[in-house]
């Protein structure tokens, strides 16, 4: 019964943000726990590909480079059009791909809280629009469909020099029951996972350096005294899109190692 409960056989997947961190492990994840397709999306085309054949190495499943921009309407729509023309029903959305910019308020400029909008916010709700219609295609009461957000610890708590990026995951995590509910009659469950720290490009500035005394320090204030990894992810990630997680609905689930708690 636990193999089934979460397996992902025969699931066609996408992940957005999949070329690297993050996304990257949730596309393993779900390759490795038996998805038929995992479709991974990004800018930077060499890169996807080079990730997305890897990954297609590990599993029977295929994982799939779509390249393409997000942080545009044009470029949602068009990933959109390219995925209802390959898959006539898609089960789980990972709206993933995401920006981290932080500035003082004083030099915060206007153009970063748009290109942090328009990527962490603007971006998952217009694709999950767009998708509604291979979104609903197959789901039923028993088996429904998966959207997850990615949102962040910074949510939730108060740091210096990140107000578009905090408030972009905050918008994410009203979002999220909100859409739960808009969806819940077409039987598409829609969560959020709201990671602490976790090894990606993202976070490379800050561990690059194992041995730097700010990393270390840092790893002493996470309660879990570590960084999140790979399986951290796929396991939450995987236990989110399989049966195992389907009762779910309009769900926050801090991924954070306890880091919140001394934030
Ligand atoms: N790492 C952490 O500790 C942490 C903690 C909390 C939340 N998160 C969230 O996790 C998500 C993934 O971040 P990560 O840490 O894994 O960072 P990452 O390693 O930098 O990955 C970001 C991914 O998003 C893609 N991407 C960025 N802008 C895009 C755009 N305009 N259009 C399409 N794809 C785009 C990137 O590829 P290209 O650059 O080639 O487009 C890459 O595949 C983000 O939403 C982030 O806010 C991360």
């Amino acid at each position: 019964m636990i193999e089934d409960l979460f397996s992902m056989a025969g699931k066609i997947c996408v992940v957005t943000g999949g070329s690297s961190g993050l996304g990257s492990y949730m596309a393993q994840g779900f390759l490795e726990a038996g998805a038929a397709r995992v479709y991974i999306t990004a800018r930077s085309e060499e890169k996807l590909k080079a990730k997305a054949a890897e990954l297609s190495s590990i599993a029977a499943g295929d994982c799939i480079a779509l390249p393409g921009d997000l942080s545009t309407l044009e470029g949602v729509n068009a990933l959109a059009a390219t995925l209802c023309d390959k898959e006539p029903h898609i089960d789980v959305l990972i709206n993933n791909a995401g920006l981290g910019l932080g500035s003082p308020i004083a030099t915060m400029k206007a153009e970063d809280w748009d290109r942090t909008m328009d990527i962490n916010t603007r971006s998952p709700l217009f694709l999950t629009q767009a998708l509604l219609a291979p979104l609903k295609a197959r789901a039923t009461v028993d088996d429904p469909s998966r959207v997850v957000f990615i949102s962040s610890v910074a949510a939730s708590g108060v740091f210096p020099n990140v107000l578009a990026y905090s408030s972009s995951k905050k918008i994410l995590e009203h979002l999220t029951p909100q859409l739960a509910l808009a969806l819940t009659d077409d039987f598409i469950r829609v969560n959020a996972i709201a990671p602490g720290r976790f090894y990606s490009e993202m976070t490379r500035g800050a561990w690059q350096d194992p041995e730097a005394e700010s990393f270390k320090a840092e790893l002493e204030r996470i309660p879990a005294h570590r960084y999140g990894d790979m399986e951290d992810m796929a396991g939450v990630a995987i236990m989110l899109c399989s049966r195992a997680g389907a009762y779910f609905s309009g769900e926050v689930l801090n991924l954070d190692g306890g880091f919140r708690l001394r934030h």
